[in-house]
């Protein structure tokens, strides 16, 4: 048996994931992205956003590649999403079931992205729990391996970012004047982290943090996001309310985290707590919902949802970030 795998939580992986040009060579993180690369990627999402009735938009842009999909914890949305992106788009998609594959055996990731690369496969797209495995592979990779970061630990959801900029895009025309309330489990948050950065980076209005005090961030970490306990308060006027659910696989000790019926009464968002907050604001959540616990079931399918138009977006902006960074690829 050998010893468990470390990865070092260095610092550098904004730079690690630029080219010279300002081009993504890796997409790691939404932090040091500017403004106009993620306007640039959310516009090549939208020319990927098929209207309902139409058939999914497609194109050859990454024939001849291979994308595979590592996934070392759960997901619905994010793996269909980029299984469907890199097809679309015309690629060999490998969709590697690693409870099945040689980790089991011992082998190590390293040992197992050299065995893939060895294959040619061109895209690594990885989700992991622990904190800085995307950025440990993308040290590691050749220079012609891009590696896609679908979820790591409660840091980074960097394409969850782009899917909700988008998405709030389509419905509000300009970022600085927006309220967004975000509501939930923040402190075990990758979704939170990566939206508010990427609001932050495109001048969000204001934007409200609302947990119980356990679930709350360090007060520190996003010092341009107002932080509150009172579910009320964050709502009040808000243009766009995310609901997020507890990560219980993240949490050590419930203790002193409300139980269903608490949480939902102080902190779950429905249809008549809404009223406070402007009458055309939209409803997100990123997936998977407990309905009846961060948000209310007939909330989440009501018309001020957005929630399925969140997941229609995901699989375009996961079409633009592989032709993206497939652009840059060294063999052509
Ligand atoms: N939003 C999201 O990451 O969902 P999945 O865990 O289903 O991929």
């Amino acid at each position: 048996m050998q010893a468990p795998e470390t990865f070092p939580n260095q610092d550098d992986e904004a730079g690690l994931q630029l080219n010279a040009d300002g081009s993504l060579r890796h997409l790691l993180t939404l932090k040091g992205l500017d403004r106009t690369l993620l306007v640039q990627l959310l516009d090549d999402a939208q020319r990927f956003v098929s209207p309902i009735g139409e058939a999914a938009a497609r194109s050859q842009s990454l024939a001849g590649r291979t994308v595979a999909n590592l996934f070392f914890e759960p997901s619905t949305r994010t793996r269909a999403s980029f299984d469907l992106a890199g097809k679309r788009l015309g690629a060999d998609v490998l969709n590697l079931d690693v409870n099945t594959s040689s980790r089991k055996k011992g082998e190590s990731i390293l040992d197992m992205i050299y065995t893939l690369q060895a294959m040619r496969v061109d895209i690594m797209v990885v989700r992991d729990a622990s904190v800085g495995v995307p950025a440990y592979i993308a040290r590691h990779v050749s220079d012609y391996v891009s590696i896609l970061n679908a979820g790591e630990a409660d840091v980074s959801h960097p394409t969850q970012g782009l899917l909700d900029l988008l998405t709030i895009r389509q419905h509000k025309k300009r970022f600085d004047e927006l309220t967004v309330t975000i509501v939930g489990d923040i402190a075990h948050s990758r979704v939170a982290r990566s939206t508010a950065q990427g609001l932050h980076t495109l001048g969000v209005g204001e934007l409200r943090l609302v947990s119980p005090p356990p679930l709350a961030p360090d007060p520190g970490e996003m010092p341009y996001a107002c932080l509150l306990d009172n579910l009320d308060e964050g709502l009040r006027d808000a243009d766009v309310v995310m609901a997020l659910r507890i990560q219980r696989e993240r949490i050590g000790s419930l203790d002193g985290i409300p139980g269903i019926d608490e949480y939902f009464a102080n902190y779950g968002i429905s249809r008549e707590r809404m009223r406070i907050a402007a009458p055309d604001a939209i409803v997100m959540h990123p997936g998977p919902m407990n309905r009846g616990i961060e948000i209310e079931s007939a909330l989440a399918d009501s018309p001020a949802s957005v929630i399925t138009q969140q997941v229609a977006n995901g699989v375009a902006v996961r079409m633009a970030v592989l032709e993206h960074v497939s652009k840059s690829m060294t063999w052509q």
